[in-house]
């Protein structure tokens, strides 16, 4: 399929357009970085600077495409000001959804967040109502960013409402590589009281793409969403243990299909996908959370 991975520079898009060329895709690039020509920098695939707030970008990268991994954003709420992150994403996902419709792109892959639960960056802090969170679990965004992933799979909604585009929306949990597994999950993996909104959930970058690429070759009908996260916690802890010890019961346990479990549910994902995690922190830490020797 000639596919169009949008943010391709970034750390999701980078994993994810090699995952697609390695399965013999034809692969364009969207970024806002500058092209190099012939500067020693090797780059799978096709690439073109574009800036997906504007429409006729979006539709000049669209133009020939199977399908679209949108993957570009501004992934937090913070760094920029509120109208800046609501305005980039949510216009650089309307922009590429209307382009897709307009020239009959079959597959449409939209990167949400687990933060689309709104207990992330809120400015009235509130805890999930259960645990592990599912697809089912409701969506109470308060801040520019989560709003921005909730409106974009309303989007995908209505895509598929009005065409004969397929949607799948994909909720990441934190995504680690290889450069930041220790500065981002180390601590949490020494000690479960250093405490995260995910309940201490995370998702390797390469399993993600693995997931992003199972979701671009779906065959699924409509628009669906799916949670994708490590089947097991940062450190591998007890979870029933450590959501009574930390959040008593405030946050109601639901079965867990392992003890080590994480706090978001994908069973949907490996269901409906196929989709089967194969890395894990304890790939890149050891048990106190510092970095393997390489
Ligand atoms: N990193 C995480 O922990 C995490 C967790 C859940 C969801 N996500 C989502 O995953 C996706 C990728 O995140 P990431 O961690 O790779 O972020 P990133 O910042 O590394 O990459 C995002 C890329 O999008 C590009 N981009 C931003 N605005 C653009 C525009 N207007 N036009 C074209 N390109 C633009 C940026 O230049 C950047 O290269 C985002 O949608 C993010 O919201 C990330």
């Amino acid at each position: 399929m000639q596919v169009v991975v949008t943010g391709s520079r970034g750390k999701v898009g980078r994993a994810t357009v090699q995952a697609l060329v390695d399965r013999g895709h034809d692969v364009l690039g969207v970024d806002l970085v500058r092209p190099v020509f012939d500067a020693g920098v090797v780059v799978p695939g096709r690439y073109v600077m574009a800036d997906l707030t504007d429409a006729g970008s979006a539709y000049a990268v669209v133009a020939g495409a199977d399908a679209v991994v949108h993957t570009a954003a501004i992934p937090q709420p913070t760094g920029n000001p509120p109208h800046v992150v609501l305005q980039t994403n949510t216009m650089s996902t309307f922009n590429l959804i209307e382009a897709a419709v307009r020239f009959g792109v079959k597959r449409f892959v939209n990167v949400s967040s687990e933060s689309i639960v709104g207990n992330f960056f809120p400015e009235r802090p509130f805890l999930p109502q259960y645990a592990p969170v599912d697809e089912d679990h409701p969506l109470l965004p308060q801040d520019p960013y989560a709003l921005s992933k909730l409106f974009g799979e309303q989007m995908m909604d209505a895509a598929v409402r009005r065409s004969d585009l397929r949607a799948i929306s994909i909720r990441p949990s934190t995504v680690h590589n290889e450069d930041n597994y220790e500065s981002n999950l180390g601590k949490q993996v020494r000690d479960p009281s250093n405490l995260s909104a995910n309940l201490w959930s995370y998702i390797d970058v390469y399993d993600l793409a693995d997931a992003l690429v199972l979701a671009a070759e779906s065959e699924l009908p409509g628009h669906e969403v799916f949670y994708i996260a490590s089947p097991d916690n940062a450190g591998g802890h007890d979870f029933a243990e450590i959501l009574r010890r930390y959040y008593g019961d405030a946050i109601e346990l639901r079965p867990l299909d392992r003890p080590d479990a994480s706090g978001i549910s994908t069973a949907k994902a490996r269901r409906m996908l196929g989709w089967t995690p194969t890395r894990s922190w304890r790939d890149y830490l050891d048990a106190d959370g510092r970095a393997l020797q390489r």
